[in-house]
């Protein structure tokens, strides 16, 4: 029998990184393997994967020789960046500049760039609709990693631009889920009047992209987006009720509001929520949902994600 393909993972013990990690080792058929590269070989998390039958392999992403080291010898890499460990979208082109240049210098065929829409092709700098952020960015963590598209292109790499969408995830981690307010009722806010947002179970980003590197050849040069549900703030709140048993509302404010709610990066989050909400037909339709399942066949519904789910979102 042929040797696997390798395929390096960044982010492994991560959220994209880890679905992705886990779905090749869960998939013995796929002719791939999985190296999970992480800062720290001893970490728990990335113990668990050498558990699971992943390689692991340290790597400096800041580093092009770090990189290239990580990854010689493998077939394909998944390439994400850490905008809010750092919240620096220059750090974050350099970071994925990096990554190409080590992808090409490794003689990778196929990666995988976890990627967003560089908003400022929608909504140019002069446009006041939404303040300018750092000078030159209206959504920094979304525009840095869609103007690097374009240095995997140029530097000549097989690569699959995917469009990721909103965690589900995000109201368990990122306190975005349902709260009470001062009547004790459960309230859902988010700056998206009643146009639909994109989510995705964020395991399913692995999976998905499983997929992609099994179809290989025929999707590198592309972009692809994937979801699991476009749904409407009322939508979500039903489905909040539904699972949570108790009714829950969706109140939708304004992105200038969102933009003022003074935690770190509310400036970023409320222009990203206005360029969905204003762009949503284009935002939407470059994340198929037929699309999306015929990659993974497990992608999960919002109602699924809820009912494993539920009982860890945070409602205070
Ligand atoms: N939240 C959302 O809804 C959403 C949606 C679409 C896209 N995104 C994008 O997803 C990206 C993050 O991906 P994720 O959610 O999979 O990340 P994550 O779950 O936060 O995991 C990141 C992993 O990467 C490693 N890491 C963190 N900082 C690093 C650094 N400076 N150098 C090297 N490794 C580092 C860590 O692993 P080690 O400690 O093991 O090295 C960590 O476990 C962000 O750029 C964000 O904009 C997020």
């Amino acid at each position: 029998m042929a040797s696997k393909k390798i395929i390096a993972v960044i982010g492994a013990t991560g959220a994209q990184g880890g679905g992705l990690v886990r779905a090749i080792v869960n998939d013995p058929q796929s002719g791939l393997t999985a190296r999970a590269l992480t800062r720290d070989v001893n970490s728990a998390r990335a113990q668990a994967l050498a558990t699971l039958g992943a390689e692991v392999v340290a790597v400096d992403i800041d580093s092009e020789t770090s990189l290239t080291r990580a990854f010689s010898g493998a077939s394909g890499a998944f390439c994400v960046t850490f905008f809010w460990a750092h919240m620096q979208p220059e750090r974050e082109l350099a970071e994925a500049t990096a990554m190409v240049r080590a992808a090409k210098a490794a003689g990778l065929r196929h990666v995988i760039w976890s990627t967003l829409e560089d908003t400022r092709k929608w909504v140019p700098l002069t446009d006041n609709r939404m303040p300018t952020l750092g000078g030159k960015y209206k959504v920094p963590h979304f525009d840095a990693k869609g103007e690097a598209d374009a240095v995997f292109a140029r530097v000549g790499v097989p690569t699959t631009c995917l469009l990721t969408s909103f965690y589900w995830d995000n109201f368990i981690h990122f306190g975005m889920g349902p709260k009470k307010g001062p009547d004790g009722a459960l309230i859902f806010t988010l700056p998206m009047g009643d146009k639909k947002l994109p989510g995705i179970a964020a395991e399913d980003i692995g999976k998905c992209a499983l997929g992609i590197f099994k179809q290989g050849k025929e999707l590198t040069g592309e972009t692809v987006g994937i979801a699991g549900e476009h749904l409407t703030g009322d939508q979500m709140a039903a489905s909040f009720s539904r699972a949570l048993g108790q009714p829950v509302r969706y109140h939708a404010i304004e992105p200038s509001v969102y933009r003022g709610l003074g935690f770190p990066g509310a400036d970023d989050l409320g222009n990203m929520f206005q360029f969905k909400r204003d762009f949503n037909s284009a935002f939407c339709g470059a994340r198929d949902l037929a699309f999306s399942r015929s990659i993974n066949p497990e992608l999960q519904t919002f109602e699924q994600w809820l009912a494993k789910n539920k009982e860890w979102i945070p409602l205070t």
